[in-house]
């Protein structure tokens, strides 16, 4: 059965993979967004693919006027809680921004979402609140151990929206911890598009690939990691968006609280990466290795037993698959949506 699903986020980089996702499985969409960080076009796309369009309100989670407006004239069944900022860095230099964004938009939405009766939601958590862990595989029973004020904001609307399903047995709340999301969808016509420099590893490679940029940095190659560098566990964003609906399937059969990874399981190096994308592109990526990034840790990757147990959801996509949608997305769009 469709259900009515407000994406808070939606046109950014993985609510535009989202509500793609959500409108083919026939789902009806609407998408709220202050286009902090995202453009409409990417909805224009979504409507591209999908030959439907989801319904667009550009406002802030933060106005509890307007979402009470969307709660009034709409039977929204749940809400899929993408809106936020997300930069590490920059959230140790603006972290009031970070607080108010996150936190505080977390709460109005759970205020509006309450007034209206929605008991419903899948958020988007991030395996940063496990810091440095003592050992990977992680499990969701790993502690929590944030290092950036950013880190924190997630952990905090974890514990809100953990007290907010205790309250009320009939709430149901999915907590889901995304690894590290990379790729596009296979037309080319969305993907990640950040703005300014780029903060990770994948959209930073394809931006030397397509020589907007001269060479990658390789944040340290003294790691204790199989070849010096970093270890994470990358995950297709459309895997990544399948958990989601699957989450979405699962919050509305059992009401209850569950904290679910959604990663692969498995590590890849930065230089395991770079390799990956030069055989994807056909193009060659230059590098350096200069110093440590403050903050980084040496390696990470999910124990996704959880979601393949609760869920019967696990990650189909490959490393090759990734940079070859990536690659696709960057050729297509070498100044993203402008
Ligand atoms: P994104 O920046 O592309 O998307 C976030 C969207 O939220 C943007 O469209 C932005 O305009 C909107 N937004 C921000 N603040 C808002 C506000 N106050 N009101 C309304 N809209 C607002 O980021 P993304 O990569 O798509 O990430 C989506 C979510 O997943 C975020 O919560 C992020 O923290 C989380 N996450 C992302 C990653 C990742 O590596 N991309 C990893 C773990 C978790
Ligand atoms: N790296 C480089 N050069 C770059 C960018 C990154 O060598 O220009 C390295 C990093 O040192 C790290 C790896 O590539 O070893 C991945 O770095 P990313 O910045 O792409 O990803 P992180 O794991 O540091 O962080 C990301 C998101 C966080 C999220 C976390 C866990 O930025 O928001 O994944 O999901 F919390």
């Amino acid at each position: 059965m469709g259900q009515t699903v407000l994406v808070t986020g939606g046109s950014g980089y993985i609510g535009s993979h989202a509500c793609v996702a959500l409108l083919e499985a026939g789902h009806t969409v609407i998408v709220l967004d202050n286009l902090s960080n995202s453009s409409e076009i990417a909805l224009q796309r979504v409507h591209q693919i999908c030959a439907r369009a989801p319904l667009f309100i550009h406002a802030d989670i933060r106005d509890a006027a307007a979402l009470a407006a969307v709660f009034e004239a709409h039977e929204v069944d749940a809400v899929m809680h993408f809106a936020g900022l997300k930069a590490v860095g920059e959230s140790v230099t603006m972290p009031l921004s970070y607080y108010d964004n996150n936190v505080t938009g977390s709460l109005v939405l759970l205020q509006a979402m309450e007034a209206a009766g929605v008991n419903n939601i899948v958020f988007s958590s991030s395996a940063t609140v496990y810091g440095d862990p003592a050992s990977v595989p992680i499990g969701e029973n790993s502690p929590l151990n944030p290092t950036s004020p950013y880190g924190w904001t997630k952990m905090m609307v974890e514990r809100v929206l953990t007290d907010w399903q205790h309250a009320d047995a009939g709430r149901s709340v999915a907590l889901l911890r995304y690894f590290n999301p990379v790729g596009a969808h296979p037309s080319g016509l969305i993907g990640e598009d950040p703005r300014g420099f780029p903060n990770n590893l994948m959209p930073f490679i394809s931006q030397v690939a397509v020589g907007e940029r001269d060479k990658l940095h390789v944040f340290g190659d003294d790691y204790a990691t199989l070849d010096g560098t970093g270890v994470r566990d990358y995950i297709h964003v459309l895997d990544l968006v399948d958990g989601h609906l699957k989450a979405l399937d699962f919050v509305a059969a059992k009401p209850g609280l569950h904290t679910i990874n959604l990663g692969t399981g498995q590590g890849v190096s930065v230089l395991q990466m770079v390799a990956a994308f030069e055989q994807a592109s056909g193009r060659q990526i230059p590098y350096a290795v200069v110093a440590r990034r403050p903050g980084d840790i040496a390696q990470c990757w999910a124990d996704p037993a959880r979601a393949r147990h609760l869920l019967q959801w696990e990650a189909q996509r490959d490393l090759t698959q990734m940079c070859a949608d990536s690659w696709r997305w960057q050729q297509g769009n070498p100044c993203g949506y402008r």
